[in-house]
């Protein structure tokens, strides 16, 4: 048991219109209205921002983006900005997912100038990293995990822990109904953990949050999230029902 608070966050990815949103959001307004012990964000479509937003405003729940550019402004069609995010009412967004990084061609640089953009922009980055399969087949998880975190966060300065959070996603977990064993996640959770001493600090190290994503449901969730360095879950699938996104919430609450 840590003193980390956990944080669950939803990652829609590109599903829900905004009519859809809204009622997806209504619901989840009237389940979560007594959530303290967790922080929860959604991190819905870009379209889909402003509305839950407005709908969720009275509660804790917060919003995320789940991508962004590095540049302030400028010629770049079908992208959004940092302040775009935030003044539209996001606090935290997610970046170099795993679906960014192997369908979209995202680099480690690219989504380390995102993540030092977000941060001067006052988000929070949801940092992802993970492996794919035939990398941990072949022993590698370590030295992918390894490389992403130093490219992804070289020169990145942190004073407070809470302003940066990582995810562990092993892309073979993820959408594939095969989450990492609790065990393999927690031994990965701790490598990032030692990772992140070398980066900044043991102090600052030990006050980040370290999500683990990959196939997360209420039936496996409070295993996974008992575990030392598991401070949470980032959720896809099962964020999408606010039936099965609330037990997620409510088994981290559980293990808070
Ligand atoms: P999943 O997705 O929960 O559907 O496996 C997790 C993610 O991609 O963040």
């Amino acid at each position: 048991m840590s003193t980390r608070r956990s944080i669950i966050g939803g990652n829609w990815k590109m599903f829900k219109t905004p009519s859809e949103a809204a009622t997806t959001a209504k619901a989840l307004k009237v389940k979560l209205i007594n959530v303290e012990a967790v922080d929860v964000v959604v991190c819905p479509p870009a379209i889909d921002v402003l509305p839950l937003v407005e709908i969720l405003k009275e509660t804790n729940v917060a919003i995320g983006g789940q991508n962004m550019h590095w540049e302030d402004e400028g010629a770049f069609t079908g992208e959004v900005s940092a302040t775009m995010l935030r003044d539209a009412g996001c606090s935290y967004v997610i970046l170099g997912h795993s679906e960014r990084r192997h369908v979209f061609g995202e680099q480690d640089s690219d989504i380390n100038k995102k993540v030092k953009k977000a941060l001067s922009a006052g988000l929070t980055p949801i940092f992802c990293v993970g492996e794919k399969l035939d990398e941990r087949e072949h022993g590698r998880t370590r030295e992918v995990v390894k490389k992403q975190v130093a490219a992804g966060l070289a020169g990145v300065q942190l004073s407070d822990p809470a302003d940066l959070v990582v995810a562990y996603e092993p892309v073979w977990a993820i959408g594939t109904g095969v989450n990492a064993t609790p065990e393999q996640a927690e031994e990965v959770h701790q490598y990032i953990r030692e990772l992140l001493g070398e980066q900044f600090s043991k102090g600052l190290a030990d006050g980040i949050r370290i999500q683990y994503g990959g196939s997360v449901k209420p039936a496996n969730a409070a295993e996974l999230l008992s575990q030392e360095n598991i401070d949470g879950a980032l959720v896809g699938g099962a964020s999408l029902d606010p039936e099965s996104f609330t037990a997620i919430i409510k088994s981290a609450e559980k293990v808070n």
